[in-house]
């Protein structure tokens, strides 16, 4: 079975085309995205109604690139998918009806697919695929959350921010730093010339005894700093700040997943979301499990920012274990605040609780 994923919640359009398999989990046979972030950088953050615009300019050259790349003619595909939500309401309406339209035109059946759980799922793309039940870190630009995951639609929440997410405190401190928009990445390359003990910054709620999360804190905390040096900041400052930001919150990152996973008597690790592709992170985590004998699992590096990728496994493992919501009727809707537990599965549903669940159970 052929799945084509679209993704346009924020300011990058992702589509991809999936395969699933007998014997493992969905395969990725192509993917192309194109990024807005040099589009927004100008304005330091997204600008939802310029964003919807180039989605619609980059949406169906991207989806013919991407049946060209798998060699795969539009009639072959099964089901067409699309991110119904969280996201921008007018980025969100553009891939989903793309998608709707495509599927009604094939008389093939469309899925609205939620975003956090095509990041939840996102490691089942990589090398080594987790089996259930396993801990997820997810960490984007706008949720911090761990997640107990028991199978495919089996989510429990175990804590999340309380304020903004790590995505957030990694992109409002770099704009104090002058670094560019999504500061994240440009924030982390600069850490790598800086001490990061060169300022105490806070760790908030590292003791707080729950999973929850706070970044408003710190992001003070680094503006405070960041006045001090003044204007004339020198590049050593620059880069011992980023330092001390990057280490402050990788160590509460740290920290929360390992005691996850210590509580919950788990050894699985997933991390995912554009957070997830800090170095940084992955090293203090790797070394954390490790010690506490478990495994960390991530997705590729290029697939932890938003990709359609993930949209396509999501839907491909939903049609797998008989949790597709399927539309046929062209009609659909968008959900730019849309809670995870809304599409978790009640637990005596009976679903299958291994990845290799893969019979479809619910046949196209
Ligand atoms: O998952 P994602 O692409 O979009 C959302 O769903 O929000 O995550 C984007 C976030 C941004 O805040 C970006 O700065 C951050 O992920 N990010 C990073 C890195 N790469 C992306 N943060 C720290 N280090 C990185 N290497
Ligand atoms: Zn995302």
């Amino acid at each position: 079975m052929k799945v084509l994923g679209f993704e346009s919640s924020c300011d990058e359009t992702g589509v991809a085309l999936v395969e699933t398999r007998a014997d493992g989990p969905p395969r990725l046979l192509a993917e192309a995205l194109h990024s807005q972030a040099a589009m927004h950088a100008d304005y330091g953050g997204v600008v939802p109604e310029l964003a919807s615009r180039d989605h619609i300019r980059r949406v169906l050259p991207l989806a013919r690139q991407v049946l060209a790349d798998a060699g795969c003619g539009l009639h072959q595909v099964d089901l067409v998918a699309y991110t119904r939500g969280p996201g921008l309401a007018g980025a969100l309406l553009v891939g989903a009806g793309v998608a709707v339209a495509l599927a009604a035109a094939l008389g093939k059946p469309a899925l609205g697919v939620h975003h956090l759980e095509g990041h939840l799922l996102s490691p089942f793309l990589g090398d080594e695929a987790p089996d259930f039940p396993f801990i997820a870190l997810l960490v984007s630009g706008g949720h911090t959350q761990l997640m107990q995951v028991d199978g495919v639609g089996r989510y429990t929440l175990l804590g999340e921010t309380i304020d903004d997410a790590a995505g957030e405190a990694f992109d409002k401190s770099a704009k104090l730093l002058g670094l560019g928009y999504p500061g994240g990445p440009a924030l982390a390359r600069l850490a790598d010339f800086g001490n990061p003990e060169a300022f105490a910054l806070p760790r908030p709620l590292l003791h707080s005894g729950n999973l929850d999360f706070s970044f408003a804190g710190l992001k003070t905390a680094v503006m405070t700093q960041a006045r001090k040096l003044g204007p004339n900041i020198c590049e050593q400052g620059r880069a011992d700040l980023a330092a001390s930001t990057q280490a402050a919150i990788v160590d509460v990152l740290v920290a929360k997943s390992l005691r996850a996973l210590q509580d919950s008597d788990n050894c699985r690790l997933v991390v995912a979301g554009g957070v997830g592709a800090n170095l940084q992170l992955r090293e203090k985590l790797d070394a954390g499990a490790k010690r506490l004998g478990a495994h960390v699992y991530y997705p590729p590096l290029a697939l932890c920012t938003d990709n359609g990728a993930m949209i396509a496994l999501a839907a491909a493992l939903r049609l797998q274990h008989g949790l597709a919501d399927l539309r046929r009727d062209g009609a659909f809707d968008v959900r730019p605040r849309w809670p995870l537990d809304e599409i978790t599965a009640p637990a005596t549903a009976g679903i299958g609780q291994a990845a290799d669940a893969t019979q479809p159970a619910h046949p196209l």
